[in-house]
């Protein structure tokens, strides 16, 4: 099947990324979110990032409005319909992924193909509302989209070897890499990148060293370009808990338990970045 149009459903930090990446690569795309000040945001973002490339010379003002002409603002799943593959991009809670999923099985011509962005949920739990699990599977960005190479490809139980061929072959088109995976809680990134984002901040909680520290010490010691306190922020601290969850439920083991402090943060509402506060402040 011929992927022209494709739909991102979420605009937030990954569904404007991954709209961004595949309306640059010529693919029609539909942007989706529950509301449109929450698509219109994502748009704004897509086109701001754009612009640095311009800025940098390496696009001109007339690619810039091309991409961004490709990319159509949606609130209602309906006008998903057309579309060969949809990239779901919304919160990371398993009900309510299953509940979107339900209801774009019903919308989606039958060869369609459904993939899901989680940082961590089962890909074959999600499979399972629908009528096509075989032609379900995880297509994992990384944060920030435009810049990242990886797509961690996630296959389903269910997941045929020709969903996954030309989920790959899709994912080399829009300039990534894609890496196979099989379907366990966290998958490898996030199974790896999250109990190192947990234990610093169980290092902050205990007191070994203040947050700046921490941070300092992951980057100049261990060439991280981001230390993990400050890409906890970047992430989400929600998204951050949520992933947490999945693998202390999912793996059964309490070494995945995650900080007393990251779940205070969140019941705050101090998320990171998309907030304006997290570990660090970005008020201004
Ligand atoms: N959109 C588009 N381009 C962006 C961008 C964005 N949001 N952010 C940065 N860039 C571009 C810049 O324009 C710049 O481009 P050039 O090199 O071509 O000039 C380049 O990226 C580097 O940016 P900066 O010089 O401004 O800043 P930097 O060198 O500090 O890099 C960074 C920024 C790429 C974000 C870097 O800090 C980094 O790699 N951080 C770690 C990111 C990471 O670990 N991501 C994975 C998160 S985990 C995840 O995604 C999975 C999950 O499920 C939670
Ligand atoms: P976010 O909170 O920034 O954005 C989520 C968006 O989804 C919001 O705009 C929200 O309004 C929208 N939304 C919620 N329910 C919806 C629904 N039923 N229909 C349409 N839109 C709905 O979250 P995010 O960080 O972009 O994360 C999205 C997904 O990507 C999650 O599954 C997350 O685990 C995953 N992910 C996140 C990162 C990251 O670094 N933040 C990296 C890789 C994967």
């Amino acid at each position: 099947m011929e992927m022209q149009k494709i739909g991102v459903i979420g605009a937030g930090t990954m569904g404007n990324g991954i709209a961004h990446v595949f309306a640059q690569a010529g693919f029609d795309v539909v942007l989706n979110d529950i509301k449109a000040e929450f698509v219109e945001r994502g748009m704004t973002t897509i086109a701001k990032n754009l612009q640095r490339g311009v800025d940098k010379g390496r696009m001109t003002e007339g690619d810039r409005d091309n991409v961004l002409q490709r990319v159509h603002s949606s609130t209602d799943l309906n006008d998903l319909s057309g579309c060969q593959l949809v990239v779901e991009a919304i919160v990371e809670q398993l009900e309510i992924k299953r509940d979107l999923f339900k209801k774009l099985d019903a919308i989606l011509e039958p060869e369609a193909i459904l993939a899901s962005n989680t940082s961590s949920i089962s890909i074959t739990k999600l499979a399972a509302v629908t009528n096509r699990p075989d032609r379900f599977i995880g297509m994992h960005f990384m944060n920030p989209v435009p810049v990242m190479k990886l797509v961690e490809i996630i296959r389903g139980i269910a997941t045929s070897d020709a969903c996954y061929q030309s989920i790959a072959d899709l994912t080399h088109r829009i300039n990534k890499t894609p890496v196979e995976v099989n379907d366990f809680p966290g998958f490898i990134s996030n199974r790896i990148l999250l109990p190192m984002i947990n234990e610093a901040i169980f290092a902050l909680f205990e007191g070994v060293a203040s947050k700046e520290s921490i941070d300092e010490i992951m980057k100049l010691g261990m060439n991280h370009p981001m230390g993990p306190l400050t890409l906890a922020d970047f992430i989400g601290l929600d998204t951050c808990l949520f992933i947490m969850r999945v693998l202390h439920e999912g793996l059964g083991d309490d070494k995945y338990r995650p900080c007393p402090l990251l779940v205070k943060m969140v019941d705050a509402g101090y998320l990171g970045r998309k907030t304006g506060k997290g570990f660090y402040d970005y008020s201004s």
